[in-house]
């Protein structure tokens, strides 16, 4: 099988390349080669590629930048999910789209099922809900993965925030009442491979297990990586200002994967592995 991974060089999608050429045929490409925005450029590329599937890992995911130009969150998120949804069709080809906990509107109390009704509360959940549409009403041959706060070992994330934060000894403030599920880049990428891998299309919401606040998420990296006696202040969502407003619970069950077996382990082990590989700890 022939896969384009659009959005390579970002924190999943490069992964994702890294993890599907262990099985597949994979080809690569930025935002520099292809702008998802422009129809035409989409057509052209994915012509020329040929894939039997699509691995759409492009997004703006400035949430906060998304809040400040709604349209252009939808235009990119939404429309060019879309774009290359059709043009996957138009070749006879499947497409998988990465979308997010920021669908739902967070009033639940209980993690989401992939069944359960999006209402997405901010601009950057709206424009992954218009994407998520237009995958599923241009292709009949989908996936939607949907996955929380990632942590990489590349780029920015919010363990080596909180972590750098506690080294410098700058006082620590998170939320108590953000609640959703931390995933580990390379987990989430292995699990898409093994979806993959089954065929089975639809929607799969895969991230770690175990939904937990900001502030609990934060206290276990500290108290893991050495840091037990830095402080945290407890804040609400409303008291850390900030153009977008997160859902309040956004935790995800993994319920259609675990059905076809795929299982992802639970977060504390999964950010274990990463403070372990990163050498901020010696042993899990
Ligand atoms: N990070 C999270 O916590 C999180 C949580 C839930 C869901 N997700 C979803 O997971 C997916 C991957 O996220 P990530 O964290 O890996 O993102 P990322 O590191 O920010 O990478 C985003 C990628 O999208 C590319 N891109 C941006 N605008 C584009 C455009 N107009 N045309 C083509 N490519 C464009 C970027 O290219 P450049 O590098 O050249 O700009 C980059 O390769 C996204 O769909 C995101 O919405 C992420």
């Amino acid at each position: 099988m022939q896969i384009l991974v659009v959005g390579s060089t970002g924190k999943l999608g490069s992964k994702l390349v890294e993890v599907l050429s262990q099985g597949y045929n994979v080809v690569g490409i930025g935002s520099i080669e292809l702008d998802i925005k422009n129809f035409n450029e989409v057509m052209t590329v994915i012509r020329r590629e040929k894939p039997d599937l699509v691995v759409n890992a492009a997004a703006w995911t400035d949430v906060d930048a998304c809040a400040l130009d709604p349209d252009k969150a939808v235009t990119i998120n939404g429309f060019g999910a879309q774009n290359l949804a059709i043009a996957a069709h138009e070749v006879g080809a499947a497409i998988l789209y990465i979308s997010s906990n920021e669908v739902f509107d967070g009033q639940s109390r209980q993690p989401y099922h992939e069944y359960d009704q999006s209402n997405p509360a901010n601009a950057y959940g709206y424009s992954k809900y218009v994407g998520e549409r237009g995958v599923i009403e241009s292709n009949p041959r989908h996936y939607v993965v949907r996955t929380s706060w990632i942590f990489a070992h590349k780029g920015k994330n919010f363990v080596h925030a909180i972590i750098d934060a506690a080294r410098l000894k700058k006082q620590l403030r998170v939320v108590t009442d953000e609640v959703a599920n931390p995933t580990y880049n390379d987990d989430l990428a292995a699990a898409i491979g093994l979806l993959v891998d089954t065929g089975r299309y639809g929607t799969y919401h895969l991230c770690n297990e175990g939904s937990v606040s900001r502030y609990q998420f934060a206290r276990y990296i500290l108290d893991k990586a050495g840091y037990a006696e830095t402080p945290i202040e407890k804040i609400s969502r409303h008291e850390w200002k900030r153009p977008s407003l997160p859902p309040a619970y956004s935790g995800l069950a993994n319920t259609l994967g675990r059905h076809i077996g795929i299982r992802m382990r639970d977060w504390q082990d999964a950010v274990d592995e990463f403070l372990l590989r990163e050498g901020l700890i010696t042993t899990a």
